[in-house]
């Protein structure tokens, strides 16, 4: 894979993908991080030509329609606050300037979604070299994140997106043993990652709505909880590895929105309550593994009163000695509201990216650079 740092730069047009799809209200942008993320490659960039076009999506507007709450003006203002630089705002790969520009989001233009060949060539066309650092989008086959890279006749990662491989290969690539924990709401959206992350792992333990469908597989009683019954031949399976471990407390009530919270072990879950939360099971947890993986959280964190696993899970693994790789949406979002990244050996900018890529899947971005 050709990488940044070994492209020469000097006076070229650069074209740089990066992933800058963030959360915004009234133009206010809500999360900061994939911003901060992007710097260094712009950075590195700059040093060397001035010549750069900064393309992202945002969102998921209507092709070939434009749509000012999905403009990336506000994300264009604040690289300006932070470069101390103007910069140009254009919507069409024709005339580029030879001045730092961003492209209007990307998901505007016909094509993109379908990996058109057309536009696919068009931005090839516009650039000497062609850098890809979404590795949030990584999963998506579209024309800025895989046509692009194959048309450019100089196509090379960026510093994120280097970063983010090294670091999920590391852990994930060379039979390392790690301990796996996986929340979230629904097994069936993490089969896949559980199967793939299952031989190297000592143990999973499971959280979120997932645990539901595993207690229930185990013959327990968990009253009115979210459940997919469809899964639980499956739920039975993965049990008898023996790797996958169960929650012995859980916090109960009677709906989300009810006050009365109780914590119980799950032999005494009644009939008319349903578990949002669970209480980390620590004991059965061992420490020995050089990393932990994470993704999902373990109740619903957004709510206060069953935040106390995921809480919980966070105090742990900021503890832990091993290094801790953590990603997705939710988790993102659940580190930032009740830690720091910066205590984690790396959090992965990505989500979907992030479990394609722990399900063990191809991304089509990184196929497309290997074959540069
Ligand atoms: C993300 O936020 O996970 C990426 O930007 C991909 O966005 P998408 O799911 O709309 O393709």
């Amino acid at each position: 894979m050709n990488h940044l740092e070994r492209t020469d730069l000097k006076d070229k047009k650069v074209g740089l993908r990066v992933d800058l799809n963030v959360p915004i209200e009234n133009g206010e942008i809500l999360s900061h991080e994939r911003l901060s993320a992007a710097l260094p490659s712009i950075l590195y960039i700059l040093k060397r030509t001035k010549k750069l076009c900064v393309i992202t999506h945002l969102g998921r507007p209507k092709e070939g329609e434009f749509d000012i709450d999905l403009s990336v003006l506000p994300i264009k203002k604040w690289f300006e606050k932070r470069l101390n630089e103007e910069i140009d705002l254009i919507n069409n790969f024709e005339n580029i300037p030879d001045n730092v520009c961003f492209m209007e989001n990307i998901r505007f233009f016909n094509g993109e979604n379908d990996n058109d060949k057309n536009l696919s060539e068009q931005i090839a066309k516009a650039f000497d070299v062609y850098v890809m650092d979404a590795f949030a989008t990584a999963h998506r086959a579209a024309a800025s994140t895989l046509g692009a890279i194959k048309f450019s006749k100089n196509a090379c990662s960026g510093l994120l997106f280097s970063e983010e491989i090294k670091n999920l290969e590391s852990a994930l690539k060379e039979n390392k043993q790690i301990l796996s924990i996986v929340g979230g709401s629904k097994i069936s959206t993490k089969l896949k990652v559980i199967h793939n992350l299952l031989p190297n792992s000592s143990a999973i333990v499971v959280g979120g709505g997932i645990a539901n469908t595993f207690l229930k597989a185990a013959g327990n009683s968990i009253g009115k909880s979210i459940v997919e019954d469809d899964m639980l031949d499956k739920a039975k399976e993965l049990l008898s590895t023996n790797k996958i471990v169960l929650p012995k407390h859980v916090y109960v009530a009677e709906t989300p929105q009810s006050n009365k919270v109780d914590l119980i072990p799950i032999e005494d879950v009644p009939e008319n309550q349903m578990i949002l939360d669970i209480e980390l099971n620590e004991n059965k947890i061992s420490q020995n593994e050089e990393y932990i993986i994470w993704n999902g959280p373990l109740g619903i964190f957004e709510i206060d009163k069953f935040s106390n696993g995921t809480k919980q899970l966070i105090a742990f693994l900021e503890n832990s000695k091993s290094k801790v790789i953590a990603g997705g949406g939710e988790t993102l979002f659940a580190i930032n509201k009740f830690s720091d990244t910066s205590k984690f050996h790396y959090v992965s900018t990505a989500g979907g990216a992030f479990l394609e890529y722990l399900s063990g899947n191809n991304l089509p971005s990184i196929e497309a650079l290997r074959l540069k």
